[in-house]
């Protein structure tokens, strides 16, 4: 990736769908240039000349530094921003859940955000200044029947950021938490139930993106620690068998 332009950079996962791949198309209008991480970026139908698309399966925590590292290095640009997105909804009461599930729903949604930050992390503090922006949910602020190991994982997601805040506050890096109710997207696809129906029942994924926006363009002295926002009326509908 070439600095023709003296672009800065954001590095977005989970960048192929629902709220990162709205949080890309805002970027780009803005100006940055994006590097966007998923498996499988066709779905995305996403051309233009300042993004990047790396398939990197984050689940595969083996190989994950050994792929973070080669991409670090084609970095040659200021990074503004790492967004932590990526993430998986693996929904029944615990009896149901598989230990595969288990582990996959951890892997992805917490294990793997640690070591992409700590990839990223000393290029942000040797620039001292840049965002970590952490995709956590309401269910990192309650737990919910049938959402055990998807609370647990977003609960230790917003215990990670807290912490990691406190850690790179003097270095002029700053931590934020996003924290959505039910966004239109398709995470819903694999799951017995979805938003309802009304405008008013779901976040869009665009609304995300405005919120990432402005945290992006806070002054440098403040930080949004954690920014929560859920669907005007709260309604969750069954899919038909
Ligand atoms: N939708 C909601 O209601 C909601 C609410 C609160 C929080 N969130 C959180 O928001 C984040 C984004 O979710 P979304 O709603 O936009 O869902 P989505 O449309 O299903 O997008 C999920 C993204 O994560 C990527 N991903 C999943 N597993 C991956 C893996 N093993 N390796 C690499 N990339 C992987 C997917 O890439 P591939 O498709 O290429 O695998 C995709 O780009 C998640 O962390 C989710 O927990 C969602």
């Amino acid at each position: 990736m070439k600095n023709t332009r003296e672009k800065k950079l954001v590095v977005v996962t989970g960048a192929s769908s629902g709220i990162g791949l709205a949080l890309v198309k805002a970027l780009l209008l803005q100006g940055y240039a994006v590097l966007g991480i998923a498996n499988n970026f066709e779905k995305a139908g996403l051309s233009h000349p300042d993004f990047r698309s790396r398939s990197i399966n984050l689940a595969d925590l083996d190989t994950l530094e050994e792929s973070l590292s080669a991409l670090l290095s084609e970095i040659d640009m200021p990074l503004k921003a790492l967004i932590n997105n990526a993430g998986i909804g693996r929904m029944g009461f615990l009896e149901q859940l598989s230990v595969k599930d288990i582990r996959l729903v951890m892997d992805i949604n917490l294990t793997s955000q640690v070591i992409v930050t700590k990839a990223f992390l000393p290029l942000l503090k040797k620039q001292r200044e840049g965002d970590i922006l952490f995709m956590g949910s309401e269910a990192a602020l309650k737990g919910a029947r049938q959402g055990s190991i998807y609370c647990a994982s977003k609960f230790a997601v917003r215990g990670f950021s807290q912490a990691l805040r406190e850690e790179c506050g003097k270095s002029g890096v700053r931590v934020t938490l996003i924290n959505p109710g039910a966004v239109r997207t398709p995470f819903f696809d694999k799951l017995q139930f979805e938003p309802g129906l009304a405008p008013e029942n779901a976040i869009e994924p665009e609304d995300i993106a405005s919120a990432v926006s402005m945290v992006l363009a806070a002054r440098q002295g403040t930080v949004f620690d954690e920014i929560t926002l859920s669907p005007r009326n709260h309604v969750w509908k069954k899919k038909d068998a």
